[in-house]
């Protein structure tokens, strides 16, 4: 993933590009590059952050376009870092996505000199050659993007030209209309600073963005597209104080599980209202649910089937997006295939739910992100309602995820009449309790705090737990590794003695999941495995024996079958506490980006 920005309009664009251009950085850092227009083009670019990119201060531009990268054809480097120019230098280009078919349209261009090692380039020459036949900016632009294969959105600027042509086609650009001048980004982020009132450009629009508005056409048509407020600040995309963004987010828990169940649940009446538009009688006939997710959204997937399972008591698959096929057995008319992304961007899981809908199965999406691409291929989408989460590692989105499931298995439980009103009651009065719960142990964060400094030398880190446990073993484990890059592995506590307890040493912490709905006791036999063979246990449990049996506890409250996602909330500050402690690049974790748009 790469992050597009733009400006247009009487403040000072080289300013709006760089502060643009840092909010957007937590979709890749690898190289950064900005085009100022102002009669002539000048662009200015290299690999690493917008802070290496010596821009001048001097330049008084009428508007320009800038990127920051994630390396996808080519490695980062000054040359690869866009913008790109086309041969006379006067055409300037950024792009997010890939050109599945740039080595054929490259050998079209035969006397253009390349630069790059980039699939973007071939845009600016073939662009360059429509102008060469006279065109406009505009026509040149529409008849170009007919002919690229992939996924991609672009901003174009010519020396010529006083607008900035945009074109969107299973990538994010958002367009922001300001007081003085209009914006571009990926996503809203880039410019929330200065306007919160936004047009989502969808697959197919090319639009021309001037200072005082925007045309958009789709396949020639002049469309219109709303203008929307967004709910959410500046002040929300800040770190707010925090060292990190990572940490903001982990203490922004409370909140955004209060938004995901906001309004949704009546605890009372054991109800659930999450405005899904599918019928309920089509809901009611289903009897498969197919999970398809990558990396944190996956383990959200694993906690969320015992949900299901449970209080809905439909049958659920749970499979890593890049893994998911079709088989035979699959019958489309009872299956509903679930895409859980938090960015609704990541490839794989598009790729997903893409052979679902050509199976004919009904889908629906769980993301945090409006107007994302999974919104628009799918029959019905649930918002997490998390707000926007800056630094890569997934933390409140996680929760919120698990949170919104949980809604869903009991709207689904309820249609399905597969769960009472008073179980559903039940229930929902616990979910009602998490916030509460989860700000308990943001509370304790001095004592978390304590046990990382104390293990966090470990050689390696077990995370072990049973059933809803299981998922937050393993997403520990990828919270730990992912930042702090010690090794670090979740397993089922039970599988422990069928082969990794032979990795068991006095130089591996592990941490065990002893909360309900993860049969504790038995995971206690577990623990004394783990001892005998010298390792250090820290108890995340909201059973008395904890104490008695392992090295250290965290308390977790006692809240039912929600008590470990709680604890993975602990957990998601040990991981930061021990990569802080170690010095990480916490929020943008080294060959990682917060959306994966390649397969
Ligand atoms: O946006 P998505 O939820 O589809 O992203 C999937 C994974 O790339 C993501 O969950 C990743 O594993 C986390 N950022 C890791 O913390």
């Amino acid at each position: 993933m790469c992050g597009i920005t733009g400006y247009i309009g009487g403040s000072d664009s080289t300013a709006v590009l760089k502060s643009s251009l840092k909010n957007l950085e937590y979709r890749g850092y690898d190289s950064a590059g900005i085009a100022l227009v102002d009669d002539t083009v000048e662009v200015y670019k290299r690999q690493g952050t917008i802070d290496d990119v010596a821009v001048p201060t001097d330049c008084d531009p009428s508007h320009g376009i800038g990127h920051t990268r994630w390396s996808t054809h080519g490695e980062p480097s000054d040359d690869n870092a866009h913008p790109h120019t086309d041969c006379t230098g006067e055409l300037a280009v950024v792009h997010n996505g890939i050109i599945g078919n740039f080595h054929e349209l490259k050998a079209e261009l035969g006397g253009h000199v390349f630069t790059s090692d980039t699939d973007t380039e071939v845009i600016p020459h073939l662009i360059e050659e429509e102008l060469e036949r006279g065109r406009d900016l505009y026509p040149a632009v529409s008849d170009v993007i007919n002919r690229l294969e992939g996924s991609f959105a672009i901003a174009v600027t010519h020396a010529d030209c006083d607008a900035v042509v945009l074109a969107r086609q299973d990538s994010p650009l958002v367009i922001g209309h300001g007081d003085d001048g209009m914006f571009i980004g990926s996503d809203v982020t880039a410019f929330v600073e200065y306007t919160r009132q936004v047009t989502y450009l969808e697959d197919g629009d090319v639009a021309a963005l001037t200072p005082d508005g925007v045309t958009i056409t789709n396949d020639g048509t002049v469309v219109n597209r709303p203008i929307t407020q967004v709910t959410w600040d500046a002040a929300a995309a800040g770190k707010s104080g925090h060292d990190h963004y990572m940490h903001k987010e982990i203490h922004e828990q409370p909140h955004a599980l209060r938004q995901s169940l906001s309004g949704r649940l009546d605890e009372l009446a054991g109800e659930v209202d999450l405005d899904i538009d599918i019928d309920q009688e089509v809901l009611a006939d289903i009897d498969r649910i197919q999970l398809v997710a990558c990396g944190t959204s996956y383990h959200a997937g694993l906690f969320a089937k015992r949900l299901f399972e449970t209080l809905a008591n439909v049958s659920v698959t749970v499979t890593r997006a890049s893994e998911y096929h079709v088989t035979g057995a699959d019958d489309p008319a009872s299956t509903l295939a679930l895409a859980i992304t938090q960015s609704g961007e990541t490839a794989d899981t598009l790729s997903a739910i893409r052979e679902a809908v050509s199976m004919g199965a009904r889908t629906m999406a769980v993301t945090n992100t409006v107007g994302s691409t999974v919104t628009r291929e799918v029959d019905d989408t649930i918002f997490i309602q998390a707000g926007p989460e800056i630094g890569v590692a997934a933390t409140k989105t996680f929760v919120s995820q698990v949170a919104t499931l949980a809604l869903f298995s009991v709207y689904l439980g309820r249609t399905r009449n597969a769960i009472s009103r008073n179980d559903a009651a039940t229930f929902l009065s616990n979910l009602r309790e998490l916030p509460g719960a989860v700000q308990e142990i943001l509370d304790a964060e001095g004592e978390i705090e304590r046990l990382a400094a104390a293990y966090g030398d470990g050689e390696s880190f077990f995370f072990i737990g049973r059933h809803l446990g299981y998922p937050v073993a393993l997403e520990s484990a990828l919270k730990l590794k992912e930042i702090s890059y010690d090794h670090a592995e979740g397993f089922a506590a039970g599988e422990l003695k069928h082969g990794p307890l032979a990795l068991v040493t006095p130089e591996t912490p592990v941490i065990a999941l002893l909360t309900e709905g993860t049969e504790p006791q038995k995971t206690l036999n577990n623990v004394k495995e783990v001892e005998s063979r010298g390792a250090s246990v820290i108890g995340m449990a909201s059973i008395e024996e904890s104490t008695a049996f392992c090295d250290e506890t965290v308390d977790i409250p006692d809240i039912g079958r929600m008590e470990s996602l709680v604890a993975n909330v602990a957990l998601q500050l040990f991981a930061y506490h021990i990569a802080k402690n170690k010095d990480r690049n916490i929020d943008k974790p080294r060959n990682l980006a917060k959306s994966v748009t390649v397969e």
